[in-house]
C-alpha cells in the first residue's frame, strides 16, 4: 500500500514520473477519465484550504471517482475518538484519504495502520503536493532543474521543507534567507545530512537571491501560528519580496508563491502582479499534479 506523507516516500524515478504525468494532464485535462471509477476518497481538513481542497475535489471527479470533504471538528474525531479508531472505520467505507493536519505524527499513525492509502495535504512539517506542483511548474517552464537555484525568502516551514526534499531528486540548489532563531527543522536537517545535500543559509535576503533563478516565498504566519502573528510580522519585515530585492537577483529571475499570499507582507502587490502568470500557473498545476499523485497512490503509474 502506498502513502505520500513526504517526498521521501517516492523513489527518484517516481518523482520525475509524477512531474511528467502532471504535465500530460495539463496538456490534456480529460485524460484517464475512469481511473478512479468506483473509488471513494475523503479529503479531511483540520485547517482551512482553498487550493488543496478544490484541486483534489476536481481531480478526483475528473478521474471518475467520488470525493467527500470532511472537517475534523464535525467528526467524532473532534470529540475525542482516536485517530486509530477513526482510520479503521474510514477504511471500511473509503479507498483512500487525503488529510490536512497540525501533526505529521497523526499522518504517520494513520499510514502505519496500513488500512488505506494516506496523502499529506499539508502538515506542520511538510507540504509534498505543493512542492510537486512547484517542481512541475519550473520543469514545464523549460528550466533545467539540476542547474538552477531556488532562493527561499522567509521561514524554513512546511513548504520550504518539501522543496528541500524534492531538491534531493532534482539536484536543484537551494538557498534560504531567514532571521536568527528560525532554524531548519531537525528532521529535515537529518535528511539533508543523510543525502549530503548542501543548503545555502543566509540572514540577508539580498545575498540569498544572488544567482537565483527562482525566488520563492510563503506567508510569515502559517496556519496555527496566529498567536505569534504580531512578533512574526516584525521579525520578517526585512524579508519582504519587493522590487528592491529583485534588483539583487538576475534580470530573468522568476518569483513563486504557494498562496495564499498576504500582499504587502511577504510579497508586495507589485511583485505579485508582475509574476501572477507564474504564481497562478503554480496554483493551476496543483490540479494536474493531484491527478498524477492519485494515479500513483493507487498503483496506476
Ligand atoms: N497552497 C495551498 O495549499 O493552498 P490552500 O491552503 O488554499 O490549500
Ligand atoms: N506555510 C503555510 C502554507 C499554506 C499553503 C501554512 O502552513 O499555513
Amino acid at each position: 500500500m502506498r502513502h505520500l506523507l513526504h517526498l521521501m516516500n517516492l523513489k527518484q524515478d517516481e518523482f520525475f514520473t509524477l512531474l511528467k504525468r502532471g504535465i500530460e494532464f495539463k496538456n490534456n485535462r480529460l485524460l484517464n477519465p475512469t481511473a478512479l471509477k468506483n473509488k471513494s476518497i475523503a479529503l479531511l481538513f483540520e485547517k482551512a484550504s482553498t487550493r488543496t481542497r478544490i484541486s483534489f475535489s476536481i481531480a478526483i471527479q475528473e478521474l471518475g471517482g467520488h470525493y467527500l470533504v470532511l472537517h475534523a471538528n464535525e467528526l467524532q474525531l473532534g470529540r475525542g475518538e482516536t485517530i486509530e479508531d477513526t482510520t479503521y472505520v474510514l477504511s471500511r467505507y473509503l479507498d483512500g484519504i487525503m488529510i490536512r493536519t497540525n501533526s505529521q505524527k497523526k499522518l504517520e499513525t494513520m499510514a502505519n495502520l496500513n488500512v488505506l492509502p494516506v496523502i499529506n495535504g499539508l502538515s506542520d512539517l511538510y507540504h509534498p503536493c505543493q512542492a510537486l506542483a512547484d517542481y512541475m511548474t519550473i520543469y514545464d517552464l523549460g528550466m533545467p532543474l539540476d542547474k538552477i537555484k531556488i532562493a527561499f525568502i522567509g521561514e524554513p516551514n512546511n513548504v520550504f521543507n518539501s522543496l528541500v526534499l524534492g531538491s534531493i531528486y532534482t539536484k536543484t540548489k537551494i538557498a534560504i534567507a531567514c532571521p536568527d532563531g528560525f532554524d531548519i527543522h531537525p528532521i529535515v536537517k537529518n535528511i539533508i545530512k543523510q543525502y549530503q545535500k548542501e543548503i545555502e543559509i543566509y540572514k540577508n535576503p539580498k545575498e540569498a537571491v544572488k544567482n537565483a533563478n527562482v525566488i520563492y516565498t510563503d506567508v510569515w504566519v502559517s496556519m496555527g501560528q496566529e498567536k505569534e502573528a504580531e512578533i512574526r510580522k516584525k521579525v520578517f519585515q526585512p524579508y519582504s519580496v519587493n522590487k528592491d530585492l529583485l534588483q539583487y537577483a538576475p534580470d530573468d529571475v522568476i518569483v513563486m508563491h504557494c498562496l495564499p499570499a498576504h500582499r504587502g507582507e511577504e510579497i508586495t502587490d507589485e511583485v505579485m502582479d508582475q509574476f501572477s502568470h507564474i504564481i497562478f500557473q503554480q496554483a493551476e498545476n496543483r490540479l494536474h499534479i493531484q491527478k498524477a499523485i492519485l494515479e500513483w497512490i493507487f498503483g496506476l503509474i
